[in-house]
């Protein structure tokens, strides 16, 4: 069984070839400019609906979901993404769906990589707000203007929203090659939106508008579809207002938002073929864990990418695995038909459940995280490694996502997982989903206390800092004063260690 399987390795030597496959969009604080306050046309307030859930099936629901099926394109490498009709008369623009921030941007001038772009003099309902905003996510960045226009969802019920648009007038590295969206809808919380919470983030203003109950779903259905194939694009849904139940078997499992920012959510314990990675729940959730469609990897802390990295060489039936393959510079080929996935382990994530004593876990099969790319001559078929090393907490991106129908249900502050309609191969289901199981051996709490004892290692750095910079003055000074009888020069100036407070944000 071991030496059955030939492995043959692509070795992805240029950027541009891996570039266009990954997007961990992520925010990081951009200018804050308080001088100018946004003003919002007065919005008008439909009655929403009682708190309660409307479904499909629901007649008296204000939206009917089913005009909403399909509405996404894309897939897990380029991003998904949904047609919008944006301004009057409408410009017609496919804007990347990311719930890993809250800003609204379109292209607004042209760009070597894109085809189309929001020109927004040429609609009568756009107001510039006369801010700039610039927004720089790990990967990219882009500086715009902000203002508001009208927009609407070409599939879909939702028409003549007025929203709060960035319009992108330079980027960097922002707009890839062979992507075919033009802007990006940040589906996160207020407090991400930049250049502050008063720019309201687009799904607010639309809950505001419509009434719509506060809460979207993303069907993402790329699970096996190559990445470098344009001729079967996956699909998708994003549903706004509700859970459509076409999209989901099963039970939905609910896991509680930590904190409103991203979608931060819990993890307790991380399986690799049944086997508990043991490690302290603690180092799942450092320094947060969210849930974000805008990346495409599941990436994971550090030490955690090792250890489940340990855990499926372990586990799969592979010899003389390449490291290129798991820090995702080579691809692994193998011959058409034969494919790897029987070889590698299951991956449970478990997440707290509503009940905090209570947990479930949401499992991906190989045929997620071993993610079919390329095709060489008519033999061949490579694969890619869908997980990844993070320095900045672990991310719930695409790769997991494809396996489920989640639910970011912002009414109740929580997010559901239920298995996907549209996550099989050849008939044989992806993903899993199990609970409750007792959460009583794991930490009530796994997010918070890292975040406790950051101010003390900063007190003691502070401190050490300062004890360097005295004696440092000292010693100075013991040199300087025989200098300063010959020369009379000043002391130099001491430089102080800001530069590496600078650095380090989150
Ligand atoms: C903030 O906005 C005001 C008004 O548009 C502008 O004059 C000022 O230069 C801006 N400040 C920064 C730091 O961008
Ligand atoms: C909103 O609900 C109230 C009370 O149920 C009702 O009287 C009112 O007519 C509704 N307004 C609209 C616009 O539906
Ligand atoms: C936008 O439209 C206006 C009016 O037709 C035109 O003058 C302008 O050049 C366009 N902007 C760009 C960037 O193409
Ligand atoms: C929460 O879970 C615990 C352990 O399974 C159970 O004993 C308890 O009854 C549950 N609480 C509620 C409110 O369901």
């Amino acid at each position: 069984m071991r030496n059955t399987l030939r492995v043959l390795w692509l070795v992805l030597f240029s950027r541009t070839c891996c570039s266009h496959l990954t997007f961990p969009l992520k925010l990081f604080a951009g200018k804050f400019n308080s001088s100018v306050d946004l003003d919002l046309t007065p919005l008008q307030k439909k009655n929403a609906t009682s708190g309660g859930l409307s479904l499909a099936s629901d007649p008296t629901g204000q939206v009917n979901f089913l005009d909403m099926l399909g509405n996404l394109n894309g897939d897990s490498g380029r991003g998904y993404y949904i047609e919008m009709l944006i301004g009057t008369p409408p410009q017609t623009l496919n804007i990347l769906v990311d719930t890993g921030s809250s800003n609204f941007a379109v292209a607004g001038a042209r760009d070597p990589y894109i085809s189309r772009f929001f020109n927004s003099s040429l609609s009568s309902t756009y107001w510039p707000s006369g801010r700039t905003v610039s927004v720089r996510y790990t990967q990219g960045s882009w500086v715009g203007e902000l203002g508001t226009d009208l927009i609407s969802i070409t599939k879909g019920t939702i028409s003549a929203i007025t929203i709060n648009i960035a319009t992108i007038l330079s980027s960097e590295g922002f707009f890839l090659p062979g992507v075919k969206w033009q802007g990006i809808l940040g589906l996160a919380y207020p407090v991400l939106a930049r250049p502050d919470s008063s720019v309201t983030p687009f799904f607010n203003s639309v809950v505001r508008q419509t009434g719509i109950p506060d809460i979207f779903s993303l069907q993402m259905c790329g699970a096996g579809v190559s990445g470098g194939s344009d001729a079967d694009a996956a699909r998708g849904s994003l549903i706004m207002g509700g859970i459509e139940p076409l999209l989901y078997q099963g039970s939905v499992w609910y896991t509680p938002v930590k904190e409103e920012w991203y979608y931060q959510v819990e993890i307790l314990k991380l399986e690799v073929g049944n086997q508990n990675l043991n490690l302290d729940c603690k180092q799942y959730n450092a320094d947060k864990a969210i849930v974000d469609s805008g990346t495409t990897l599941l990436r994971l802390p550090q030490d955690v990418f090792r250890a489940v990295v340990d855990a499926i060489v372990r586990e799969a039936l592979i010899q003389d695995f390449s490291d290129g393959f798991w820090t995702g510079t080579k691809l692994a080929c193998w011959m058409k038909g034969e494919t790897p996935w029987p070889f590698f382990p299951k991956i449970s994530i478990y997440l707290r459940a509503m009940n905090a004593s209570q947990s479930f876990s949401i499992t991906i099969l190989p045929q997620l995280y071993i993610q079919p790319i390329t095709e060489v001559g008519n033999a061949l078929e490579c694969y890619r490694f869908g997980i990844s090393s993070s320095s900045s907490g672990l991310v719930i991106g695409a790769t997991v996502m494809e396996g489920f129908y989640v639910i970011f249900d912002r009414a109740l502050s929580r997010v559901g997982f239920a298995l996907s309609t549209c996550a099989g191969s050849s008939g044989s289901p992806v993903s899993e989903i199990a609970g409750p199981f007792s959460a009583l051996d794991v930490s009530s709490d796994c997010v918070s206390v890292p975040v406790l004892q950051e101010p003390v290692l900063w007190i003691i750095s502070y401190a050490l800092m300062g004890v360097c910079a005295i004696a440092l003055l000292v010693l100075i000074i013991l040199l300087l004063l025989p200098c300063r009888c010959r020369r009379g020069d000043d002391p130099g100036e001491i430089t102080d260690a800001s530069s590496l407070v600078r650095n380090r944000f989150k």
